[in-house]
C-alpha cells in the first residue's frame, strides 16, 4: 500500500473515542468494584474459592444463626484506660448475633465445634463498636495467607478420602505455629449451649486514653453460665437446632450474661500476631456486662442487615497491626455486598430474603 492510499484518521471522531474511553473506563471500574474482573487479590481469593459453598443472602461463613439485642452495662473499670463512650455510659444499647462456624445456614448444630458472637455496642455520643469474637482461643497462622494455605492443605485427597500427609507437611514447615491450633481443635471440649462459651476476639487492639497512654488489648466474654461440654456421645444424639433452641428456651427464661474482659498486653508481648495468645496472668480488666434480654430469627431480628466489621472500632479504640486484622476488613464488606445484593435481587431464599413487615 503507497502513503497516498493509507487510510486518514478524521480528527472528527476524537470526542466520540474520548467518550467511549472514559465510558469503557467507568465501566471497567464498576466491575472491578464488584468483583467481576481483576486480580485474584486475597478477598476473591478467600470468598471465590475458598468459601464458595454458601446459599444466596446468606453470610458466606457462619450462616446460622440467631440475632439478640440487649444492654451493655458498664463497670467503669476500664474508663481510665480508654475515652471510648462505652466504658463510661452505664448502659449502652446491643445487638448481635449468635452464630455457628459452617457456611452452610441449614448445618446441624454438632457439624462443628465453633460457636461465635457478634456484637455492636451503639453509644450515645453516636459512636459504634462492632466486634466478633469466636471460641476459639487463637488464629491458627500468622496471617491471613495462613489460613487459605491450611484449608488448602488439608482438603481431602480424592482417592483416599483423607488430607495428603506431603501437603499437610508442607504447610505446617511454612506455618509451625499452626500446630498448636490443630491440636486444640482435636481435643477441645465441644459446647453445649451459646450461652456456656468463652467468645475471643482474637486480634489485638490499641486502647487510648485520655492522657494518650496507648494500651495493647485483646479481649473476651467471659460466660456467667458455668461451662458443661458435650460428650461424642450426646453430640452424635444431639437434634439439629439443639443450639439455637437451647438459647431460645434460656433467654424467654432470664437474661444470659457475659463479663467483657481486657486482657492488657506487656512490653514484648506478640501484639500484632493472632496466633501467639499472651500469657494468662496478664492483668484483666472487667470493662463491663453484656446482658442478652432477647432473640429473634435472624431473617427479622435486626442483624441480617448488619456487617459486624471488627475494624470499625469507636474513638478511644485503635486498631493494632495484626495483618489478619486488616484482611477481614475487605472479605467482611465482599461478603456483605454479595449477599445484600442477592437479596435486592430476589435471588436469596425466603428463609432470610423476606423481612416481617409488621
Ligand atoms: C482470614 C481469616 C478469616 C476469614 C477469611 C473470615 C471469613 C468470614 C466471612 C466471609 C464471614 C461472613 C461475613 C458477613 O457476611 O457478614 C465471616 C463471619 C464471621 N467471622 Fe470471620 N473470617 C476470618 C477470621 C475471623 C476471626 C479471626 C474471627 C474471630 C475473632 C472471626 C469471626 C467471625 C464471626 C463471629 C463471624 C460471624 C459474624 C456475624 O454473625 O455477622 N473470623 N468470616
Amino acid at each position: 500500500m503507497s502513503a497516498l492510499q493509507r487510510p486518514t484518521f478524521n480528527k472528527r471522531w476524537m470526542p466520540v473515542l474520548v467518550i467511549a474511553a472514559i465510558v469503557g473506563a467507568l465501566a471497567l471500574s464498576f466491575a472491578w468494584a464488584a468483583g467481576l474482573v481483576g486480580g485474584r487479590t486475597t478477598t476473591r481469593t478467600f470468598l471465590g474459592d475458598s468459601l464458595q459453598h454458601f446459599e444466596p443472602g446468606y453470610r458466606r461463613a457462619h450462616g446460622k444463626g440467631i440475632c439478640f439485642a440487649g444492654v451493655f452495662r458498664s463497670s467503669n473499670a476500664a474508663a481510665s484506660l480508654s475515652t471510648a463512650r462505652v466504658f463510661a455510659q452505664d448502659e449502652v444499647p446491643a445487638i448481635g448475633r449468635f452464630s455457628i462456624g459452617s457456611a452452610d445456614p441449614h448445618a446441624p448444630d454438632a457439624s462443628t465445634a465453633t460457636v461465635s458472637m457478634a456484637l455492636l455496642l451503639s453509644a450515645d455520643d453516636r459512636s459504634q463498636w462492632r466486634m466478633k469474637l469466636n471460641n476459639a482461643p487463637y488464629f491458627p497462622t500468622r496471617d491471613a495467607e495462613g489460613f487459605l494455605a491450611q484449608r488448602h492443605a488439608f482438603e481431602p485427597d480424592p482417592t483416599t478420602g483423607q488430607p495428603d500427609p506431603a501437603r499437610v507437611g508442607t504447610f505446617f514447615e511454612k506455618y509451625p505455629e499452626a500446630r498448636k491450633a490443630v491440636e486444640y481443635k482435636a481435643t477441645a471440649p465441644w459446647p453445649s449451649s451459646f450461652a456456656q462459651a468463652q467468645y475471643n476476639v482474637i486480634n489485638a487492639f490499641i486502647l487510648l486514653a485520655a492522657d494518650g497512654t496507648r494500651q495493647p488489648v485483646r479481649w473476651f466474654m467471659r460466660p456467667h453460665a458455668p461451662f458443661h461440654g458435650l460428650s461424642p456421645e450426646e453430640r452424635a444424639r444431639s437434634s439439629r437446632d439443639f443450639l439455637f433452641n437451647d438459647i431460645k428456651k434460656r433467654v424467654a427464661q432470664a437474661p444470659v450474661r457475659w463479663d467483657l474482659v481486657l486482657q492488657l498486653a506487656q512490653a514484648g508481648d506478640p501484639v500484632d500476631d493472632p496466633s501467639q495468645p499472651w500469657a494468662a496472668e496478664r492483668q484483666q480488666v472487667v470493662a463491663g456486662t453484656l446482658e442478652v434480654t432477647s432473640v429473634r430469627d435472624q431473617r427479622e431480628g435486626g442483624c441480617r442487615d448488619i456487617n459486624f466489621d471488627p475494624t470499625l472500632v469507636p474513638s478511644g479504640i485503635a486498631l493494632s497491626n495484626d495483618p489478619v486484622l486488616a484482611a477481614r476488613a475487605g472479605i467482611y464488606s465482599h461478603s456483605y455486598n454479595a449477599r445484600l445484593r442477592e437479596i435486592a435481587f430476589g435471588r436469596a431464599t425466603d428463609a432470610i430474603g423476606q423481612q416481617e413487615h409488621k
